[in-house]
């Protein structure tokens, strides 16, 4: 295969896409985009202007209005770049575990998904790039010359994204990160409209015994000669 201009990278919460596709990105020189922040976005907003989300029509209207800006990191605070939204740097805040527990509902919406997935084929259009998600390779962008769905096991990723919160500074449980995971992907993974899978043409690399260089060595061996 000769070197793609659009990767897609899919696969469930933790399983290292966005650190894999950031040291791609930089080494092919392409654009990163990680729209997983697009869907915290609005979640974020929604959790902070209305007082249920199950009001599906608020929380489509604030997905319809939103600007979300991603930027280069402008602090060295283990950012991989900066979220905007609304003239205010929300990098962190949407990472909060209120986003986490929430996030899956707000991006079932049928309405926050059209309007998230036209900006991002707006994006992916434009230039080079290593787009993640869940839906790249099957909905967003279907003509990607290459999609790869990089899996772990749900332990396996609770561990990962335990020892990033304990890096932080942060506290974590494992057992309660393991279990809002499991309840995650069966969201992702079962909802109606572009529901977490591999797309047909997607490589599924299993990253449980992979360390990242190791993933990102697999992947560009697919388009080595
Ligand atoms: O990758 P992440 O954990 O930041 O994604 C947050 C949530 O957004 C995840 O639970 C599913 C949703 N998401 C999605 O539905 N489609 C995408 N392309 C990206 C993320």
């Amino acid at each position: 295969m000769k070197q793609p201009n659009l990767i897609a990278i899919d696969g469930p919460a933790a399983s290292g896409k966005s650190t894999v596709a950031e040291i791609l990105a930089n080494e092919l020189n392409y654009m990163f985009f990680d729209t997983g922040v697009m869907y915290r976005a609005v979640t974020l907003i929604a959790l902070n202007q209305i007082s249920d989300l199950d009001m599906e029509h608020e929380v489509v209207a604030i997905a319809d209005s939103i600007e979300i800006d991603v930027r280069k990191p402008s602090k060295g605070d283990g950012r991989k770049y900066d979220v905007w939204v609304n003239g205010k740097d929300i990098t962190w805040e949407i990472r909060q575990p209120a986003v986490d527990a929430n996030v899956s509902k707000v991006s079932a919406y049928a309405g926050v998904r059209t309007a998230m997935t036209s900006q991002q084929r707006r994006i992916g259009m434009k230039s080079n790039v290593v787009m993640v998600g869940r839906d790249i390779g099957t909905v967003v962008l279907p003509e990607a010359d290459l999609k790869v769905y990089l899996d772990a096991s749900a332990e396996e990723r609770a561990k990962r994204r335990h020892a990033e919160i304990i890096s932080r500074g942060d506290e974590a449980d494992y057992e309660k990160i393991l279990e809002s995971m499991i309840r995650r992907d069966k969201i992702d993974s079962t909802r109606a409209v572009a529901p977490l899978k591999p797309a047909d043409d997607a490589v599924i690399i299993h990253s449980d015994h992979l360390c990242v260089a190791e993933v990102v060595h697999k992947i560009k061996d697919l388009f080595a000669t």
